[in-house]
């Protein structure tokens, strides 16, 4: 999922040095904004890369957390973070629904952003379910 939906959109660096990325030049001195999800989908790294593959044998090479000396120190704490709170949805709830009414039916959800280049949040999501007893 935090290849597919990372909530990270975009990270920078500083090219210290003139280099090439791909046939495009970059010259010293350049900021790079790079999109992670972008990368994320790359075909060439990840095959049908818009498919949720839980089983996908390279998918710990995602970059939703960066990468190199600067990458996220919380990653371990954020996964450990979502198991609890999913494990106590869980438990708690059976029967867990996407409402229509909010977002419109399968396949064609009606989903808002928050409206920044940086991070990718919904705004509101709005869920139905069964309490379990
Ligand atoms: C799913 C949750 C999270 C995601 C997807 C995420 C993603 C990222 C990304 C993409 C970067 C930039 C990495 C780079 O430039 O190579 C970053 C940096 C950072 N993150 Fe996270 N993060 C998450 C949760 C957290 C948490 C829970 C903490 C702290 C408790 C945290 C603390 C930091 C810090 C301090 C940096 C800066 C590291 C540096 O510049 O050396 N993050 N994170």
């Amino acid at each position: 999922m935090l290849r597919m939906e990372g909530p990270v959109k975009s990270d920078f660096r500083l090219a210290r040095k003139t280099t090439t990325v791909s046939d495009v030049e970059i010259p010293a001195g350049t900021v790079v904004m790079v999109s992670l999800p972008a990368a994320n989908r790359d075909p060439v790294r990840f095959e049908n890369p818009h498919e949720l593959r839980i089983d996908r044998e390279n998918a710990r090479e995602h970059i939703a957390f960066g990468r190199g000396v600067h990458s996220c120190p919380g990653g371990p704490l954020a996964r450990v973070e979502a198991r609890v709170t999913i494990e106590r949805i869980l438990d708690r709830m059976h029967d867990i629904r996407v409402s229509e009414a909010q977002h419109g039916p399968a396949h064609e959800r009606d989903f808002r952003y928050e409206p920044t280049y940086i991070l990718r949040g919904l705004t509101e999501l709005h869920l139905e379910f069964t309490p379990v007893d």
